[in-house]
């Protein structure tokens, strides 16, 4: 099986967690997301232990909330001792109501409005993650209005191009993300952050982008990252405390994706970065890391019942479900691959080539095209592996359809985590 939480029972269902998923489909109905908590605790521990074990007690893993974001997964993280990412005023809510220690919480985003800078000053956000000079100027008089120094981190582009698809690639000069150091803006920035009065520059961070399988493209970033920070300390005399390498560590979502181990990677990367700083003279700066998809993706599987199978003679097959691209949109966005099969006939051969199609009046609201399925019938269970991360986050109501519930499964035993959406939910803002 594709990942460690799936098998097979012996009904020949497909368990997720130790849970046979045609019971959770009964239960609970689709469409249904279901995350592993017990596998998103193992992740946040292999990325704490690696990074303190491999750059010391000071660094620390920020789990980046926009790949899942919902009050329980604040509090699963939290209680593993992570920091977190938040992208948005909404993201900030979230980990507030559900008690994340606020100073934990490194606010990023390209274009934060005054509202979400000022409401996450007002919720005692640790670190803002500052991308542009507009940013800086706000951040600076609204923590003057109140009175506090803001520590800020300022984001960077090492233009670094990852080969991942362009849609999720973040690194590179031309981003719309960060300042680059190559055009020399990073250090103008530095320069302008360092006489604002009310701020505190703690250091510099840069994302390469994400499905990122090998540990080089971290070491080639830290490397300019580090060359940078020499430079800021001969040329302005500051030297960077902080350096946050990013997220982007890859997951599998099909067998021939690559596995990326963390705590080896992490390892690999800290060699690189000692031996660096080493070679220029610093001290290590504190290494932070920001993933969210190798935290949250194998962690969700997304089960659905099967409405129809319609055979276009000669041509191919559809299997439509429940639910599709306002649960999932990753297909139709940037065509992702993603591993299906029957959760009642998992031990069944899967020889029926199939278009798994969701209900959305689109023709490109698909979740798979032409993949190996087992043969199938109206009120069989398709359950569509690795959905843990950006689907929920992503999902939409588009066609005014409700999202479906998250039941949260912990040492065999479920529970919803998140209720499933009704039709008063998704009118309840119309006057
Ligand atoms: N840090 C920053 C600044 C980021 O922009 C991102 C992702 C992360 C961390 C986490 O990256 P991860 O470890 O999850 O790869 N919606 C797309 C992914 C967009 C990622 C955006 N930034 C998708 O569904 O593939």
């Amino acid at each position: 099986m594709l990942h460690t939480n799936l098998n097979v029972n012996e009904q020949g269902h497909l368990t997720f967690a130790g849970i046979d998923t045609t019971v959770l489909a009964k239960e609970y109905k689709t469409p249904l997301y279901v995350i592993d908590e017990d596998c998103v605790r193992r992740k946040c521990r292999a990325y704490i232990g690696a990074m303190q074990k491999f750059f010391g007690k000071d660094s620390s893993a920020l789990f980046a909330s926009k790949a899942l974001s919902f009050k329980e997964i604040y509090r699963v993280v939290k209680e593993e001792g992570m920091s977190v990412d938040v992208v948005s005023g909404g993201e900030i809510y979230t980990a507030k109501e559900a008690g994340f220690p606020m100073e934990r919480v490194y606010f990023h985003g390209n274009n934060k409005t005054d509202d979400e800078i000022a409401f996450a000053m007002d919720c005692n956000v640790g670190f803002f993650m500052a991308d542009c000079i507009e940013e800086l100027d706000s951040i600076n008089t609204l923590a003057g209005k109140r009175n506090i120094t803001q520590k800020i981190i300022l984001r960077l582009t090492p233009g670094i191009d990852t080969h991942t698809y362009e849609a999720v690639r973040t690194g590179q000069v031309d981003s719309k993300f960060g300042t680059a150091i190559e055009t020399g803006q990073a250090m103008e920035i530095v320069k302008y952050a360092l006489t604002l009065p009310n701020i505190s520059l703690e250091g510099f961070h840069c994302h390469v982008g994400s499905q990122v399988f090998d540990g080089q493209t971290f070491c080639d970033s830290a490397d300019i990252m580090i060359d940078f920070i020499v430079a800021v300390k001969e040329k302005l005399g500051y030297e960077a405390r902080i350096l946050n390498l990013g997220g982007g560590f890859g997951v599998r979502y099909v067998e021939e994706d690559p596995h990326l181990d963390i705590e080896k990677t992490i390892e690999e990367i800290s060699i690189h970065v000692k031996e660096k700083c080493q070679a220029v003279n610093i001290d290590v700066p504190k290494i932070l890391m920001e993933p969210g998809r190798s935290i949250v993706a194998d962690a969700g599987i997304t089960l659905y019942s099967v409405g129809s199978v319609k055979t276009i003679t000669g041509y191919k097959s559809y299997v439509a479900i429940d639910g599709g691209m306002t649960d999932n949109p990753r297909y139709a966005l940037y065509k992702s691959q993603y591993s299906a099969l029957i959760a009642n006939k998992a031990n069944e051969k899967a020889d029926f080539c199939a278009t798994i199609a969701g209900k959305c009046c689109e023709s490109g609201d698909l979740i798979a095209e032409d993949m190996m399925l087992q043969k199938c019938q109206k009120g069989d269970i398709l359950a569509v592996l690795t959905t843990g991360a950006y689907n929920y986050s992503m999902s939409s109501n588009y066609n005014r359809i409700p999202r479906p519930p998250i039941v949260m499964i912990k040492d065999g035993k479920s529970r919803i985590a998140v209720k499933r959406e009704t039709y008063e939910h998704v009118a309840k803002n119309d006057l």
